[in-house]
């Protein structure tokens, strides 16, 4: 496994102790049609992806590169959620060069009434390293901020690996399946879900 820590400071950061505030979530209750609540760590695959301090070190603001691509969410009873994304796309320029992303993020999330799912990142918190797989460059790790919302999901149960498992089927803003997501642990594997980092940039000249 290779680690890659952030060069300079991309983003000033200060970490916030426990005075900061707990942002306010709401409880989770499980869909009627559904086995099992949505609590818990989901990973595509053979779950090389999960949430948690093996994805992303807040500490030192690092990056540890799984063995494979994968997506992972972990969501609390209490209304908190995580995600780890390790995704390829090919770039424009060279088809077969696939450009590498990995993408951490965490906050509150929110059950709607229509079977929706809200998920509100803490801002300053999220990052994101891009990497070139062409020339493997690994380009800073920059911070990344973006709300997700999903228009519903279904839990079901299935055999995976030769044993029957849980898996989470969630549906993107315009309806497009995310893959099946296999719930790994239960309670989920996170990190604190509290804000972590406060954004400081702008408010130094405001
Ligand atoms: C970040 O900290 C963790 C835990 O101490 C360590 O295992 C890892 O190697 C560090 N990564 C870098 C890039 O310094
Ligand atoms: C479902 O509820 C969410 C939150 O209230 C809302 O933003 C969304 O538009 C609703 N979707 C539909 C199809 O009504």
């Amino acid at each position: 496994m290779r680690s890659f820590a952030a060069s300079a400071a991309v983003l000033a950061t200060v970490a916030l102790s426990v005075l900061a505030p707990r942002a306010s979530a709401q409880q989770v209750t499980q869909q009627d049609d559904d086995p099992v609540s949505i609590v818990g760590t989901w990973s595509s695959g053979s779950g090389g992806v999960t949430t948690g301090l093996g994805f992303f070190n807040p500490g030192n603001n690092s990056f540890t590169l799984p063995k494979t691509s994968g997506q992972s969410y972990s969501f609390t009873q209490d209304g908190f959620w995580e995600q780890a994304l390790y995704l390829f796309s090919p770039t424009a320029t060279d088809p077969k060069c696939k450009q590498a992303q990995l993408i951490w993020q965490h906050g509150t999330f929110r059950q709607n009434g229509n079977g929706s799912l809200t998920l509100t990142p803490f801002e300053g918190d999220g990052r994101q390293l891009i990497q070139s797989g062409c020339t493997h460059t690994t380009e800073s790790i920059v911070a990344y901020d973006q709300p997700e919302y999903m228009q519903g999901f279904n839990i079901r149960l299935d055999m995976h690996y030769g044993s029957g498992a849980y898996y989470l089927q969630m549906f993107e803003f315009d309806g497009t399946p995310k893959p099946w997501l296999w719930q790994t642990y239960n309670p989920p594997q996170m990190l604190p879900t509290q804000q972590l980092h406060k954004k400081i940039i702008g408010s130094l000249n405001g």
